[in-house]
Formats: C-alpha cells, structure tokens, sequence
C-alpha cells in the first residue's frame, strides 16, 4: 500500500517536472519553423520579448501587416495572440479594422491548452 502510495507520488512529480518542458516542446513544434525564440529573425520576426511589445515593432524585420495598420498598432497580449494563432488572416483584418489587411504569417489554428501553453511560454521569453 505504501509502495503505490510512494510510487504514484513520484509519477505526479515527474509530471509537474515534465510540464514546462512540454509546453516548450508544443511551443517550439507549433512556431519554431518560422520564428526564433531569441531576437533573431528568421521567416518571422524573433519572438523573445513579443509578450507586451507593440505589433509589428520588431528591429530588423520586414512585415507585411504593419501597412494597414492605420491609427495606433496593437500590443501583443493574451487577447491578442489568442487570436492570432488561431487564425492571424482573420485576426489582422480585425486588429486593423481594415478587412484588405494581410499578413505572411498563414493560420496555425492553434487554440484551447495548446494556445495557454504557448502563451505561457511567450510571456517567459525575456
Ligand atoms: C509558416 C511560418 C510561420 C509559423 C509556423 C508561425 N509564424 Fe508567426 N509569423 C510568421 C511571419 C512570416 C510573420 C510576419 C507577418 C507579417 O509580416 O505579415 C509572423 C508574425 C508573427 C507575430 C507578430 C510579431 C510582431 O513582431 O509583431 C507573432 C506574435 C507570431 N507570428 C506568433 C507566432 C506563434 C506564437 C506561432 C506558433 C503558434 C507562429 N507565429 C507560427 C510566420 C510564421
């Protein structure tokens, strides 16, 4: 009895352990193809410090979406990001207000603990 008891306690400890490394792993497989995590960038602007940073910002980059932007850009919160990696094609037409607004960055269709574990990982890169 014991045995189980100390057995399932250690299996819960190796997933509390496993998890952030989980949400690094969902986080790298989701963006990773495209986006760096550190101020690099590659297809996508890097994404270190894109927590709170004002759209379309990024040093270096060349984007597509910033043109449409009329009046004052959005910052990237949870709201914000939600939306984006669900489907960045609708979100930039509603962040924009324009419905012409595009952007390079194709839907990833990433929503529910998927998305959380992302956020939650984007907030952390500073
Ligand atoms: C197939 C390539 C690709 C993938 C995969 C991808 N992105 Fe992007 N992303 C882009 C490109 C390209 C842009 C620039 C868009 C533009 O200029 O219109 C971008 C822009 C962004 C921006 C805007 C950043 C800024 O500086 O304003 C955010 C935020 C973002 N991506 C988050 C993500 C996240 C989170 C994921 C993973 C769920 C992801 N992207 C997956 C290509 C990709």
């Amino acid at each position: 009895m014991k045995k189980t008891v100390m057995i399932a306690s250690v299996a819960a400890m190796l997933v509390s352990v496993s998890l952030p490394v989980a949400a690094h792993a969902g986080a790298e497989s989701r963006c990773k193809s495209c986006h760096s995590f550190t101020d690099k960038n590659k297809n996508g602007p890097g994404l270190k410090g894109v927590f709170g940073r004002t759209a379309g910002t990024h040093a270096g980059y060349k984007y597509k979406f910033t043109k449409y932007i009329k009046g004052e850009p959005w910052v990237w919160d949870e709201e914000h990001l939600r939306a984006w990696m669900l489907d960045s094609r609708k979100a930039v037409k509603k962040f924009t207000g324009n419905p012409k607004a595009k952007t390079k960055m194709g839907p990833q269709h990433v929503k529910g603990a998927k998305a959380d574990e992302i956020i939650a990982f984007l907030k952390g890169l500073k």
